[in-house]
């Protein structure tokens, strides 16, 4: 029997909807790789890239899982071409604009992490538009990490919690777990249970440093723009093979 997975709507019978991750995290690599090979400038591969993204996003929604993190630039990559640079920019602010409706018809809570003041200014707009009209969706928290570094988000936290004290307001011996949580960009959003990398890169490339603490990692041959739903089918059936320990035995 063929399944053909763009109309799997339903969860597939092999997986257990109580072993699923809660939280999906992916590093969306393989844009580049997956444009040359075709013969194409690698903007073709982002584009294509955003195409499996919002069918990821409608198969977790689908298949129940609550809640997707998209690593889509981080702090590291201005240091590519101006031109590539530029094109992502454009082209993360027209899909914005361009799938807001179907978000907000789809109960979408889209969410952006990263050191936001830095993007170009008409992208920052689209992004607290975005955030605003969808903050009370609860259908998936879909969460776009965007000039995202961890070390920055971890330092940012640091300097924010300083100040507390700085001001009286902290005791140091009252800095915790919880405290230090409040201050990253991910306040409120529960760690990651599985991290998808893809183009087989064996690397975290400063991604959610603090909170991939116990995530598993899942690691694909597969280039992003090919990552489909037999794909997402695979790594879910890994996850649901391993043994979270935790630290215990
Ligand atoms: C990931 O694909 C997309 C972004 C980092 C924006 P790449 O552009 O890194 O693709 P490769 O790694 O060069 O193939
Ligand atoms: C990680 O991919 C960043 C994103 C997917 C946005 P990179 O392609 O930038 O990572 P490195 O350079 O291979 O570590
Ligand atoms: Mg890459």
């Amino acid at each position: 029997m063929t399944v053909h997975y763009t109309e799997l709507e339903y969860l597939p019978a092999d997986l257990k909807r109580e072993l699923l991750p809660k939280h999906v995290a992916v590093i969306m690599d393989g844009n580049g790789r997956w444009a040359k090979r075709q013969g194409l400038p690698r903007i073709m591969g982002h584009k294509r890239g955003v195409d499996a993204l919002k069918d990821l996003l409608r198969c977790c929604k689908d298949w129940g899982i609550s809640a997707l993190t998209a690593y889509a630039f981080s702090t590291e990559n201005w240091k590519r071409p101006q031109e590539e640079v530029e094109f992502l920019m454009t082209l993360f602010q027209r899909v914005l604009r361009q799938e807001l409706r179907e978000m907000l018809e789809e109960n979408v809570q889209i969410r952006f992490v990263g050191n936001l003041q830095a993007l170009p200014r008409i992208l920052q707009e689209e992004i607290s538009r975005s955030m605003e009209e969808t903050k009370d969706n609860r259908a998936i928290r879909f969460t776009v990490a965007t000039n995202y570094g961890g070390r920055q988000e971890i330092l940012q936290a640091c300097r924010a919690i300083a100040d507390q004290v700085k001001q009286g307001l902290l005791q140091p011996d009252e800095i915790d777990e919880a405290t230090f949580e409040r201050h990253l960009y991910t306040a409120g959003i529960c760690d990651p249970d599985l991290l998808i990398r893809t183009s087989g890169e064996m690397r975290i490339s400063n991604f959610l440093l603090w909170q991939m603490a116990y995530a598993e990692i899942y690691i694909t041959e597969t280039l992003w723009p090919d990552f489909d739903r037999a794909e997402f089918h695979r790594a879910l059936s890994a996850y649901q093979q391993r043994e979270r320990r935790f630290g215990k035995v």
